[in-house]
């Protein structure tokens, strides 16, 4: 049975292209980037080359861009330092109530410390409103986090009108734009983005591997305590192998190879909705399929059938997907994401999937997932009716 693998929102196998150059610089450049001979004088310059290509990707200078361990780290470094720096500046945050769990966590975190959090509320597509953000900023908000695309539905956050209102606001605006990075164009200047936290495994690069953008002018104390490496920014040896590669990662990904992509994925959510239609299975989108969204995210409602039954027979049958809010520790707890935008009593919180694409899957396996729900929820269907 060949495998089919649909939940690259979760992380993605890593090209071949990207191991080369992995493997390459685990050979070449294994020298301490922090040491002054030669070893760690090619490392450095391996690494400040990568970080050259990757500060261009969103528009910053290369003093910008902060290595860190991935999205967790970058969200919460971003989050918590922020808070302890300006407190005296007032004690509210801004966030939605569709974040991932690694930007949730830190503001929990945080309220238990004394400050106060205003959770945007999304509608069924998934979208905040501008009028709520407006409503809700206050003279003593300190610090904005939206995520900049949703990880279980795909929607897009107002980005731009955001930053635009916050430029002239004591606020500093922080994006999560882990999901986003592989599939939008991002300038952070344009959008007045002061930080911004990415990770490379979501765009076919390696695992424990982010950074967080920190806009020149921005500054908080080293959030872990150690080395002076990353100009006294984030302690720890920096793994220069994982950089080379997440770097070569983000060079396939330009803006031309996005737009190429949010293209094809669009193509295939459209695809897999038409036929599903036409098939007259019981379904819903959870969210929009818009071009503009996160195409590569597509999360669907099947009435009467049970995200684990879905998700199990779909993975007996070589396909997996998720079920759930994914990237938590595998269990399948009721989506916070489809809670915020549908209530605690619907059915999708308990019946839906998510199925999410990447650059590795082809025309011949959208048309095998579409043949096998069919198949799965007919069978489903005789079962219900038998018992
Ligand atoms: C939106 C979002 N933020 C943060 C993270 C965490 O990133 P990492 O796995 O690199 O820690 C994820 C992972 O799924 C995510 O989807």
């Amino acid at each position: 049975m060949r495998e089919i693998y649909l939940d690259n929102a979760a992380t993605t196998p890593m090209t071949p292209e990207v191991i080369d150059e992995m493997t390459k610089e685990m050979k070449e450049s294994w020298g301490n980037a922090s040491t002054g001979y030669s070893y760690g004088r090619h490392a450095k310059l391996v690494m400040e080359n990568s970080r050259h290509v990757i500060a261009q990707s969103i528009n910053a200078d290369d003093n910008e861009i902060i290595f860190t361990s991935g999205g967790t780290e970058s969200d919460n470094m971003a989050i918590i330092e922020t808070a302890f720096k300006r407190q005296e500046l007032g004690k509210h945050i801004i966030t939605t109530a569709i974040e991932h769990e690694a930007v949730l966590k830190p503001l929990h975190f945080l309220e238990e410390h004394g400050f106060e959090v205003t959770y945007l509320p999304v509608d069924e597509h998934g979208n905040i409103s501008i009028a709520d953000f407006k409503q809700a900023l206050r003279d003593d908000t300190i610090l904005v986090t939206i995520m900049m695309g949703n990880n279980e539905v795909g929607s897009r956050m107002p980005i731009h009108e955001i930053g635009e209102i916050l430029k002239d606001h004591q606020a500093w605006f922080h994006t999560d734009a882990v999901q986003a990075y592989g599939l939008l164009p991002i300038d952070v200047k344009a959008d007045h983005i002061d930080m911004l936290s990415t990770s490379a495994h979501k765009l076919n690069g390696p695992k424990m591997m982010g950074f967080l953008y920190r806009r020149d002018g921005i500054s908080f104390p080293s959030f872990i305590k150690g080395g002076d490496q990353e100009t006294k920014r984030r302690a720890g040896t920096e793994n220069v192998p994982a950089i080379a590669a997440f770097a070569k990662a983000v060079a396939a990904d330009g803006p031309e190879e996005k737009a190429a992509r949010q293209k094809r994925y669009y193509h295939f959510k459209q695809k897999i909705v038409q036929a599903l239609t036409d098939a007259g299975i019981d379904f819903a989108v959870n969210g929009e399929v818009a071009p503009d969204n996160l195409n590569h995210v597509l999360n669907l409602w099947f009435k009467g059938i049970s995200t684990y039954v879905m998700q199990t027979d779909l993975d007996l049958a070589g396909i997996a997907v998720s079920g759930g809010s994914a990237c938590t520790a595998g269990s399948i707890e009721p989506s916070h994401v489809l809670t915020a935008m549908f209530g605690k009593d619907s059915p999708r919180v308990s019946e839906s999937i998510r199925i999410s694409f990447g650059v590795m899957n082809t025309d011949e396996e959208i048309a095998q997932l579409i043949a096998t729900i069919i198949k799965t929820v007919e069978k489903l269907k005789q079962l219900k009716k038998g018992e």
